[in-house]
């Protein structure tokens, strides 16, 4: 089987990312073996804290956004970070030519229900003119990703990457320690017939949501006249790795809750690396509005709605926003 370097050489990837992103993968691996010992190495539950989203930090978030922390700041690639669980922009190294944002442990919440979480990250090229701690150079829109990824944490250690050559799977062969390509290419099915959604905050979401999903709901009998079923992970890298595997559309709109922030996911966390992914699969994925790749960030920790998946379903949401725009 094909090893991760070989890949990315045949991708044309420049050496100095090549090792960006087998640091980073070193990172992971640590993340995948601290999230396997579970109880025995007492990492499962929460701090007494909660970071800036507001949300409380389970151990294994400040564990994981530890780890990739500090193996990124040792490395020299990196000029500044931006991470989920850190309120600032964390500068590293002046001659460092890449940015990295991630997410060090999605779904975290899922640790508690030994269910599946990831690391989700993104690299851009740093500016030359950039100081390390400067937040303005991570307002780019997601176009200029160099590369993306996520690496799932579940029954096998898995690594969905692009740079923007196709998305590839790996699967970490723990005997030797290296991510081996299993699926190269992958390309979602067009059409689908399952939807991903938490359903219990319906009466929250905006009209077109809730017409579109309606209309899910109806089945054969209702205007879509087939028969959708349902999926739920709890956990954005479960859901969109479900629907990388096998198509489906994954959506976490805007909540009128609270009208000032829009949507729960973040964009350059989750939704823009997620978006790379699947777009590089053959998907869409889009805020209702516009593309989320093109959405040019005001803040490193701006949140937007999500609509993504096999491109024909998300054609047809995106046709219910349009109708009710006009
Ligand atoms: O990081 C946010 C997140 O945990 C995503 O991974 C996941 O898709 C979503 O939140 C789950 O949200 P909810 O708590 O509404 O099910
Ligand atoms: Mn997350």
């Amino acid at each position: 089987m094909k090893r991760l370097n070989s890949q990315l050489q045949q991708d044309g990837a420049q050496l100095e990312l090549i090792l960006l992103i087998r640091t980073l993968l070193a990172a992971c691996k640590e993340i995948s073996f601290r999230v396997s010992q579970g109880a025995l190495a007492g990492v499962l539950g929460s701090t007494l804290s909660e970071n800036v989203q507001g949300e409380t930090q389970k151990k294994l978030d400040v564990i994981s956004n530890q780890i990739i922390k500090d193996t990124l700041c040792e490395s020299g690639y990196v000029k500044a970070m931006s991470s989920e669980e850190e309120e600032h922009v964390v500068p590293c190294d002046p001659d460092g030519k890449y940015l990295v944002s991630f997410d060090p442990l999605d779904g975290s919440s899922n640790t508690e229900i030994n269910s599946l979480i990831g690391t989700i990250f993104s690299i851009f090229h740093a500016p030359q003119w950039m100081e390390p701690g400067d937040p303005s150079a991570f307002v780019q829109p997601g176009t200029q990703m160099v590369a993306a990824a996520y690496v799932l944490y579940g029954p096998s250690t898995m690594l969905a990457m692009t740079t923007g050559r196709g998305t590839h799977l790996y699967t970490l062969d723990k005997t030797h320690g290296g991510f081996l390509l299993t699926q190269a290419n992958i390309q979602l099915p067009q059409q689908t017939a399952e939807y991903a959604i938490n359903a219990s905050n319906q009466r929250h979401w905006d009209t077109p949501m809730q017409r579109y999903v309606s209309e899910l709901v109806a089945g054969k009998e209702g205007p879509r006249k087939k028969d959708y079923n349902m999926r739920w992970v709890a956990a954005m890298v479960g859901d969109i790795h479900r629907v990388l595997c096998r198509g489906g559309i994954f959506m976490y709109p805007a909540d009128k809750r609270n009208p000032e922030q829009t949507g729960k996911l973040r964009l350059l966390y989750e939704a823009n690396p997620m978006a790379f992914l699947i777009e590089q699969a053959g998907g869409k994925a889009s805020t209702g509005e516009r593309r989320i790749m093109e959405v040019v960030p005001t803040d490193i920790h701006q949140r937007v709605p999500v609509i993504m998946g096999s491109s024909e379903e998300v054609d047809y949401c995106l046709s219910c926003y349009e109708e009710t725009k006009a």
